[in-house]
């Protein structure tokens, strides 16, 4: 019997610019993601056969639904093992937050599983498996910010981004989910942000890597803000908030509900996070989390 602990991060997108729905349904997109070192825990211990998993937060499914579950037993498939394993995941990050949650979980499964078995599967086989798995979980699979592009499964690492070094992220949870299907559902009612021209993210990329952050800033977008700021009204009132208090960048992140707001330093943050929870109430979920070099 043998035991992995891994940990199992986030992200945020500093830019999500979708280019149209595609015939499959999906839609064609650019974006730029970011890890975040804030993370779930996972605990992996080989078994003779089958697949356990037990989790400590009470809303989320342990079934064949669960997208660990899923991962672990697409990788046994795959692996043509007949070995099983029990997993307990340790959550730490909101649901339906749009941080990448369980795709970063069911990553971190294929990842961890491929090394508990002395690595079975190169990376084109993870790559495939992840892709059906979730538009976001090949990011999740490499540890460095990335533009992705297709419907989101085709990652190109990039190096950190100078603009960022030494920046802190604040995310906040408005402590209500949005689910990802809504949110594209309800994009067809903004065609202007359906549809969007290619091109914004190497803007933003570039600018990045060759200026301050105040001077990127104006490049920071996420299409996805049509349908979820019309419906949740708040989360445009607390990027104006994060904005007016020492953020040089406040969006939301992947589909939503998490505002995230990138400030100069941790002391900053700190400060803002404060009066934020003077002016909005305290049943937020907050987190201050270093930019992280590598
Ligand atoms: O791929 P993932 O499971 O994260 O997608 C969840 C849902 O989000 C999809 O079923 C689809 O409705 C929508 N989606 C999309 N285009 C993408 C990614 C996700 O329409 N590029």
């Amino acid at each position: 019997m043998t035991t992995l602990e891994k940990r199992s991060p986030a992200k945020v997108n500093l830019l999500l610019n979708i280019l149209g729905k595609r015939s499959d349904g999906f839609h064609a997109l650019e974006t730029v993601f970011h890890p975040v070192q804030i993370c779930d825990h996972l605990q992996f211990t080989t078994a003779p056969s089958g697949i356990a998993l037990t989790c400590n937060h009470p809303e989320l499914p342990t079934d064949t639904t669960n997208l660990v579950h899923r991962a672990a037993s697409q990788f046994f498939a795959t692996a043509r093992l007949t070995a099983g394993v029990r997993i307990h995941l340790e959550k730490k990050l909101p649901l339906a937050a749009g941080l990448g949650g369980g795709s970063a979980n069911a990553a971190t499964t294929l990842l961890a599983l491929n090394e508990l078995f002395d690595h079975p599967l190169g990376p084109s086989e993870l790559g495939a498996m992840a892709s059906t798995l979730g538009s976001d979980v090949n990011f999740f699979l490499q540890p460095h910010p990335a533009l992705a592009t297709g419907r989101g499964e085709m990652i190109m690492p990039l190096p950190e981004f100078a603009a960022l070094r030494n920046t802190v992220f604040l995310l906040i949870h408005p402590g209500f989910g949005i689910a990802t299907p809504w949110a594209y559902r309800e994009l067809a009612r903004f065609p202007t942000a359906q549809n969007g021209q290619p091109g914004r993210a190497a803007q933003l990329i570039t600018a990045l890597q060759t200026g301050p952050l105040t001077a990127a800033a104006p490049f920071f977008y996420n299409s996805l803000e049509a349908p979820a700021l019309e419906k949740f009204p708040v989360l445009r009132l607390y990027q104006e908030f994060l904005c007016e208090h020492g953020a040089h960048v406040a969006l939301m992140s992947g589909s939503g509900s998490t505002t995230f707001a990138i400030f100069p330093a941790a002391d900053a943050a700190a400060a803002a996070a404060e009066r934020f929870q003077s002016r909005f109430g305290d049943n937020h979920w907050q987190a201050i989390v270093p930019v992280a070099f590598a």
